[in-house]
Parts: C-alpha cells; structure tokens; sequence
C-alpha cells in the first residue's frame, strides 16, 4: 500500500453537473474556496463542455476566474475538444482534463463521438497543451461496466489508457461510471492496465451505486495506486451515464486512509464541514458516513 495518497477532488464538477437543484456561481466558488483550504492538492473545478449538452457548467468561466488560486493547489476542469480547451485557457486554466470511454456505446452518448474521434479530438488539445506547459489528466470511462453495452472488455480498457498515456496525460484516471465493480474486478482492471502504464501515473475513480466504491478503493489501494477521485459530500454522477451514482464521498476516503496510516495532507474536520455545507445547500443530508458521524 502507498504510505501517502493525493485525492483529486471532483465534487464541482463531477459533484454538480448532473445536479437538478440550481447552484449558482457564487456558491460554486465558495465550495472551491472551502475544499482550498482543506489541505487538498487537486480540486477539479469545473467542465468546459457544450452549455446545451450540460446547462450546469455553463458558468465554467466565471467558476474559475472567481476562485482564489491557493499555491500548491491544482485546479484542473474537463475539456472535450479543442473549442473547450480555447475556453479553459482564456479563462486561465492551467490544467486540463480530456475525457473518452472504454466502451464506445457509453462515448458515443457522452461525447457525439466514438472512442477513436474522440482520441483524434484529443490530439491537438496535447499538442497545444503542450507548447503552453499545461498538463493534461487523461479520464477513461466504464471500466468496470457500461449502461448501454453492458459489459466492457478489459483490453479495451488498458488500450485506451496506453493511448492517452502515449499521447501525453501524465495521469491516467480510471472510472467506474456507474459503479457496478466489486473489489476483486477493480483490483485485476487496476493490475491489468498497470502492466501498460505505470502505478504512479493511474488513479481510480468509483462512483458508489452498489454501494461498494470504499472497497473498491481498498482493493485497489492494495494493488498499489496513490491517487484516489472522490467527491465532497458524495455528489455526483454523469448525465449521460443512465443509472450513475454519486461519486465515493471524499470524507469516507480520507477517514480510512487515516485509518489506514496513509497520510493525505487533508484536515478530516474542515473536509466534512464542507460536505454538510455543501449538502445543506443542495437541500439534502450529506452522503458521507464519516462527515455525518463527525458532526454529531
Ligand atoms: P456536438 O454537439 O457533437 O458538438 O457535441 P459539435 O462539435 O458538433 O458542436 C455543436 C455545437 O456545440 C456548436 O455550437 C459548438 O460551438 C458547440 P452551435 O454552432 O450549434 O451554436 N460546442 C461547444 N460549446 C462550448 N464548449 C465546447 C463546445 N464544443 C462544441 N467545448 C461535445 C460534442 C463533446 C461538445 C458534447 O457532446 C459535450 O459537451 N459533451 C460533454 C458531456 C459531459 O460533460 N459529460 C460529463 C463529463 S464525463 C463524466 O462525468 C465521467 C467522468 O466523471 C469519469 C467517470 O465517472 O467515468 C469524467
Ligand atoms: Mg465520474
């Protein structure tokens, strides 16, 4: 097991994109502000994406020039081409994330596009990003599952990973869209792909709709990954995802990586706290165990 673990906070984004209650921008910055403060090191803090295709991130601009930018924070935001990447960059984002599937019926739902357009999309996105210095996190969809295609092959899951990595992500997020996996299945995806693109260039992503995104994380913990997403409170889910879930809750995780002794930098207190705020804002009891027991 890793004897540190850096969360990449995805609650403004993945947390608030398929959200129905309206959140305004002013509350987007304070959530970002708030998990600033947290000791986190990667807050993604919004998407860059088509307004018609997600009304909710189409204040993406103004989320990221309103934000005050801690030193050692990383503040990357979704980008699906190079018309969003134009965007994030005039907006002053300096850290990119593109996004493609390992199942192409989930892609084609998600992005108008099938898994290798979306690859070609990609390719002048690294290229420019490259010759601005901005890095780029590379996300691969329905690893362990797709709602559409039912099952997804594992090598088309470490093929599309090998390809972003070649092409330029220095991170590799692999996510469990609809939270499907169980422990065992997660662990043997996360080996498989390591035998491709190395461990310290990975990172898992489980949303919890069966419940079994914190064993998930174990397992795959076990296997040797140190870069965990997970969302503030428990929010999330993809629009495009028929059934998705909310993400695995950032305060369940850190609790148990302090269980664990893994150290995350993260102040576990000031973390829930944001989770209930940002529950109570969204009209709803937080979806974290750790930040409701914390609060009693
Ligand atoms: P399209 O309709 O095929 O795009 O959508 P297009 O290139 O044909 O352009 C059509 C119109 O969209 C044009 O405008 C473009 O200017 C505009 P019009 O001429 O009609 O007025 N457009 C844009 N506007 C703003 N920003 C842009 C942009 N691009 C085009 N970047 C597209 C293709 C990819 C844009 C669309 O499908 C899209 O935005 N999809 C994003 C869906 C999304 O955000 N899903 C959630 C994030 S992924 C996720 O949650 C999974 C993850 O969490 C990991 C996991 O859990 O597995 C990451
Ligand atoms: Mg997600």
């Amino acid at each position: 097991m890793p004897t540190e673990v850096r969360i990449v906070e995805v609650g403004a984004r993945d947390g608030l994109q398929n959200e129905k209650v309206e959140i305004g921008t002013a509350d987007k910055i304070a959530l970002i502000d708030r998990l600033s403060a947290t000791g986190l090191r990667s807050i993604e803090a919004t998407a860059f994406v088509s307004p018609k295709w997600v009304p909710q991130m189409a204040d993406a601009a103004e989320v990221l020039a309103g934000i005050t930018r801690r030193p050692g924070v990383a503040y990357p935001v979704l980008v699906p081409n190079l018309q969003g990447y134009e965007r994030a960059r005039a907006a002053g984002a300096t850290e990119v994330a593109v996004f493609t599937a390992a199942s192409e019926a989930f892609n084609l739902k998600n992005t108008n596009a099938t898994v290798e357009q979306s690859l070609e999309r990609f390719r002048p996105v690294l290229e420019r990003a490259h010759e601005d210095g901005v890095r780029v996190r590379g996300y691969v969809s329905t690893v362990l599952g797709c709602p559409y295609q039912g099952v997804v092959a594992l090598a088309d899951v470490v093929r599309v990973s090998r390809t972003l990595h070649a092409m330029g992500c220095y991170e590799i997020s692999l996510g469990d869209t609809i939270g499907v996996g169980t422990p065992a299945k997660a662990r043997a995806m996360l080996a498989a792909v390591a035998t491709e693109v190395p461990m310290p260039a990975l990172a898992v992503h489980f949303h919890d709709t069966y419940g079994q995104a914190l064993a998930n994380v174990l397992a795959c913990l076990e296997e040797g990954v140190a870069v965990v997403d997970a969302a503030v409170s428990g929010a999330g889910g993809c629009p495009y995802a028929k059934g998705a879930s909310g993400n695995v809750a950032s305060e369940d995780v850190v609790y148990m990586l302090h269980g664990l002794g893994i150290r995350t930098g993260i102040d576990l207190d000031a973390l829930a706290a944001t989770g209930r705020w940002l529950a109570a804002l969204l009209g709803r009891e937080t979806g974290s165990k750790a930040g409701k027991a914390l609060a009693a």
